[in-house]
C-alpha cells in the first residue's frame, strides 16, 4: 500500500499568527505532498515497497538517496504537523516534564537548547527533541531530510518533537528571521502529544 499524505488535524490558519495559513498550505500541500510521491517512486518495485516508513528508515541504506531524502521528508513533516496545536504552547508536565528538568535543569534551559540546536543547524534541517530508551530525553539536529531513526544518527530513540527549520518552514512569514520564528514554535507545541509520544517511546 502507497505512503498517503496524512491530513492536518487543523485548518491551515490553525497555527496564525505564529504560522501562517499560506506557508502552511504550500507546505502541507506541495512539500509535503512532494516528498510522499516521491517516497512511494522510490519504493515502488523494490524490497522496501509495503514496508512501514519506521522499518525503512531504521534500516536505510544511507547511500539510497531518494529513500533517504523522501522517505525522511514523508517521517518528518508527519510528525511535525503532529506536534502543534492551535491550542499549544506553555510547558509540559508529568515525566515528560520530569525528564526534561533531568536532563537540562529547567524548561528554559531546554529551550534555550532545542532553540541553539535549530538556530544553528547550518543551512536545512531539523531541530528534535529525542527520548532515549529507558526514560530521558536529548536534543540534537539533522541536516536536510536525515532524522535520528536512521543508521548513524545518535539523538535517542526517536524523536517525539519536531522543528523544521529549512527556510521553506519560514521564509513567506519570517524572511531570514529563523530565530524569531523558532521562539514563535513554542506558542504552537502540543505538549499532550509530545508527552503520548514520550510515554510511547521511552
Ligand atoms: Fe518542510
Amino acid at each position: 500500500m502507497a505512503f498517503e499524505l496524512p491530513e492536518l488535524g487543523y485548518a491551515y490558519d490553525a497555527l496564525e499568527p505564529h504560522i501562517d495559513a499560506r506557508t502552511m498550505e504550500i507546505h502541507h500541500g506541495k512539500h509535503h505532498a512532494g516528498y510522499t510521491s516521491k517516497l512511494n517512486a522510490a519504493v515502488a518495485g523494490t524490497d522496501l515497497e509495503g514496508k512501514s516508513i519506521e522499518e525503512i528508515l531504521s534500516n536505510l541504506d544511507m547511500s539510497n538517496g531518494a529513500v533517504r531524502n523522501n522517505g525522511g521528508g514523508f517521517y518528518n513533516h508527519r510528525l511535525f504537523w503532529e506536534v502543534m496545536s492551535s491550542n499549544g504552547g506553555g510547558e509540559p508536565t508529568g515525566e515528560l516534564a520530569e525528564a526534561i528538568n533531568a536532563e537540562f535543569g529547567s524548561f528554559e534551559a531546554f529551550k534555550d537548547a532545542f532553540s541553539s540546536a535549530a538556530a544553528t543547524q547550518f543551512g536545512s534541517g531539523w531541530a528534535w527533541l529525542c527520548v532515549v530508551k529507558g526514560g530521558g530525553v536529548t536534543v540534537c539536529s539533522t541536516p536536510n531530510q536525515d532524522n535520528p531513526t536512521m543508521p548513524g544518527v545518535t539523538c535517542g530513540n526517536q524523536p517525539i518533537l519536531g522543528l523544521d527549520v529549512w527556510e521553506h518552514a519560514y521564509y513567506l512569514n519570517y524572511q531570514n528571521r529563523r530565530p524569531d520564528y523558532i521562539n514563535a514554535f513554542f506558542n504552537v507545541i502540543d505538549w499532550a502529544k509530545v508527552s503520548a509520544n514520550y510515554a510511547a517511546g521511552k
